[in-house]
């Protein structure tokens, strides 16, 4: 079964790609042998019953209950089986597992878009984790495309106004294209996609540096967009920048200076204390202060940091 796998089907490249090619198999295979039977009994009955002179007469039969009810009943338990199990595949791939990893996913004349939990965002290019389920929940800026991977043996329209689900677990790094299988006008057939599939550390990676959407905007000076980036991050829910005490310590005049911390210890607040408070925010508070800030690991991105910490010197 594996060789006439290889030679015909696309690799499976999904956990449950085997699932699906194995019930391909069982339906193709028994048919073509009905098929082959079939002829088989009417070439040898043509033979065998031919006329053989000119005042023959063949015998009238009018039934035969026990054949009638062996070619009815044998094919409905084929029937039958492929529906059960069937549907116990269909189950299986419709039914996302509870900790599926999730990716949305917008389609549009003509392209794909995915966007992540900490708000990257790629187009053209699917990123998921090895061996971890991800399930897309998908839905359409225009008219009806539909997504389809020939690797992980999952299709499933993608609509305007209206939520979709597909969900796959590709357990090795590698790379599969996805394409629409929905007619949607001119560059249908280029709407194309690849879905890459790290190894998972390679993968948190991959997200952290992507992380809400990478890079600063052209003509956008570093602490510039430190500025902004400090607004929609909610830094400056907590840390004022004109002085003011709220629950974090003001940026206002901080860099460069010497906090003591809860442990009695001091630091001078420099690039590399920053950067450490914004990844590890426990690890060195500032006395006086909760130890209540969020890390912003996988959220922002080395270059946001940077231009973050740009922003914070500004403020001296
Ligand atoms: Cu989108 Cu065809």
């Amino acid at each position: 079964m594996d060789a006439l796998n290889d030679l015909l089907l696309p690799p499976a490249k999904s956990t449950l790609a085997h699932q699906t090619d194995t019930l391909f198999w069982f339906v193709h295979l028994s048919s073509l042998v009905l098929t082959i039977g079939l002829i088989a009994v009417i070439v040898y009955f043509v033979i065998k019953y031919r006329r053989k002179s000119e005042d023959e007469v063949t015998p009238l039969i009018t039934h035969n209950n026990k054949l009638e009810v062996t070619w009815s009943v044998i094919p409905l338990i084929m029937v039958l089986i492929v529906f059960g199990w069937g549907y116990q595949v269909f189950i299986d791939q419709r039914v996302a597992p509870e900790d599926s990893y999730e990716v949305n996913v917008t389609a549009q004349k003509w392209l794909w878009q995915f966007s992540y939990e900490n708000g990257a965002r790629t187009t053209g290019e699917l990123h998921v984790p090895a061996g971890r389920p991800i399930k897309l929940i998908m839905n359409s800026n225009d008219v009806i495309h539909s997504f389809y991977v020939p690797d992980y043996r999952i299709k499933q329209d993608v609509l305007p106004g209206r939520y979709t689900e597909v969900w796959f677990n590709a357990p090795e790094p590698g790379e599969s294209i996805i394409f629409c299988t929905e007619y949607c006008g001119t560059a249908h057939s280029d709407m194309t996609a690849n879905v890459i599939v790290h190894e998972p550390n390679e993968f948190k990676k991959w997200l952290a540096d992507n992380a809400g959407g990478g890079s600063a905007p052209e003509d956008m000076e570093p602490a510039e967009w430190g500025e902004q980036l400090a607004q929609e991050y909610a830094c400056t829910t907590c840390h004022s920048t004109d002085g003011t005490q709220l629950t974090g310590p003001t940026w206002q005049g901080v860099f460069d200076s010497e906090e003591t911390l809860t442990d009695g210890s001091t630091v001078t607040v420099d690039e590399n204390y920053l950067r450490e408070s914004i990844l590890e925010p426990s690890a060195k508070v500032v006395d006086g202060y909760p130890d209540v800030m969020n890390t912003y690991q996988g959220q922002l991105n080395d270059e946001q940091i940077n231009a973050i910490i740009e922003y914070i010197k500004t403020l001296n």
